[in-house]
């Protein structure tokens, strides 16, 4: 009796924990879809001569230790300036969206970092990086100069 207590209790975990990673996940696409589809498109392809495409091309720069400050901070305080991406040239302006909750940014870049471009869930954005982008928020040309690192 007292094991099937706790195997229930732990299934009740289990299933706790599954749930609050869906709605991660789920969280994380509506983001998308609400504030980054306009430019990035719909499955995060890119506009070409205006939004760089995201599917594919960001796991290289995630893995990097410099990648998770770029990217909270990219969220937190927008770019401007010129880059390459996938060989092509962009010089247009990312903008800000410190105005979303921590979990919104953490939420949509583990969409646009795991969906898009199957980083691990151990070497995405965590609340804590957004944190520290939120205290040392930077103009947007100089987020861009954190891209080369
Ligand atoms: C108004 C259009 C616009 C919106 C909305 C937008 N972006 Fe961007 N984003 C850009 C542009 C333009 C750049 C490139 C900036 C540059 O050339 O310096 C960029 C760059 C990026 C990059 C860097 C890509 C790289 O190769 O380094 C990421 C990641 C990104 N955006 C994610 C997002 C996410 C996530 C959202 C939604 C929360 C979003 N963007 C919303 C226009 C936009």
């Amino acid at each position: 009796m007292k094991t099937a207590r706790l195997f229930g209790a732990a299934l009740a975990a289990a299933a706790t924990a599954t749930s609050t990673v869906t709605l991660a996940q789920d969280r994380g696409a509506a983001v998308f879809e609400q504030h980054c589809v306009v430019c990035h498109a719909a499955k995060g392809e890119g506009n070409p001569g205006f939004a760089p495409k995201l599917a594919g091309n960001l796991a290289e720069r995630a893995r990097k230790s410099t990648g998770h400050t770029y990217f909270a901070q990219l969220v937190v305080s927008g770019m401007m300036g010129p880059i390459v991406s996938g060989g092509e040239k962009f010089n247009d302006a990312m903008p800000s969206f410190a105005a979303l909750p921590d979990e919104d940014i953490v939420a949509v870049l583990g969409y646009v970092l795991g969906d898009l471009n199957g980083v691990a869930a151990d070497q995405r954005v965590t609340p804590q990086d957004v944190a520290t982008a939120r205290q040392r928020a930077l103009p947007p040309n100089e987020v861009r100069k954190l891209r080369d690192r």
